[in-house]
């Protein structure tokens, strides 16, 4: 297992003729085994910087490392989960499931039932030969988590993985995404608009303020674990969601979007 080091990390875009600013000198480090989510308003970099790390984006300036060493493109020890699905339109759900060890070249016999059993939790039974296109939204959300978790990545870096699901679809796959993380303890960023989810599932949630996107506190979650749903029901939740709250409303940039529980704001 390995952990994220982010140092000193700085990225301006071109935008409309001028250059835009949009994380400036960022730094984190989240620990092997560690579950990290950031947070913070729309816009405020959050994607970009999870990009960053995945190095699907170069930074301007500063430096990512895994482990000792830095970061300079995409790599099978970073697993990624986008805020869109991204299924391979031309295979089936199963084929997209079995996309990444065969890939890598990690094909065993036990490989396809693993594909079918991580199908079933996340409940595509019956889908496996279906196309993305013949799939909702949140189905193709629940088959791109499917097929994020078949290559078992030392480091998952997720952007709003559950933010297209409904609600009881939402809460069975961080349930899933508690247990696994519970069992392998591989190291996770989680980019989330959804402050409650990330005290449910976080060891800390850094928070961010935005124009430019600046890491302005860390908030350690010392919530039991394991944790299940029912956690979210104790005075320690609900003291820690509202900590959380004000930290993003509080920081600097934009207009106020969050809710209770879920943004308004798209993302
Ligand atoms: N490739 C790009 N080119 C130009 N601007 C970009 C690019 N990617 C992101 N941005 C801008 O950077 C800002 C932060 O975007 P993003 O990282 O997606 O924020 P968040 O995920 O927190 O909502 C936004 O204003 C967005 O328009
Ligand atoms: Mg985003």
């Amino acid at each position: 297992m390995a952990g994220v080091h982010v140092r000193n990390v700085s990225k301006s875009f071109a935008h409309g003729g001028s250059i835009v600013e949009i994380l400036r000198n960022v730094s984190i480090s989240v620990g092997e085994g560690e579950f990290v989510s950031l947070v913070g308003r729309s816009g405020c970099g959050k994607t970009t910087l999870l990009r960053i790390i995945g190095g699907f984006v170069h930074a301007d300036a500063g430096s990512v490392l895994v482990d000792e060493a830095p970061v300079r493109g995409p790599g099978s020890d970073r697993g990624m989960l986008f805020q869109q699905p991204m299924l391979f339109p031309w295979l089936t759900v199963l084929d997209n499931t079995l996309f990444g060890p065969r890939a890598e070249g990690s094909f065993t016999p036990g490989t396809r039932a693993r594909a079918l059993e991580l199908l079933g939790i996340v409940g595509l039974a019956g889908f496996e030969f279906h196309y993305p296109k013949q799939l909702s939204g949140g189905m193709m959300h629940r088959a791109a988590f499917a097929r994020a978790m078949m290559v078992d990545p030392e480091i998952l870096l997720m952007d709003e993985p559950f933010g297209a699901l409904d609600a009881l679809t939402r809460t069975g796959m961080q349930q899933f995404l508690l247990d696994l993380w519970e069992r392998r303890r591989f190291t996770v960023v989680l980019v989330t608009h959804d402050v409650e989810e990330a005290v449910l599932l976080s060891d800390r949630v850094a928070v961010m303020a935005s124009q430019p996107g600046e890491l302005v506190e860390t908030i350690p979650i010392p919530l039991p674990r394991p944790r299940t749903y029912e956690v979210s029901e104790s005075t320690d939740f609900v003291d820690l969601k509202r900590r959380v709250r004000q930290a993003v409303e509080h920081a600097r940039g934009g207009a106020a979007i969050v809710g209770a529980g879920r943004a308004a704001a798209p993302y």
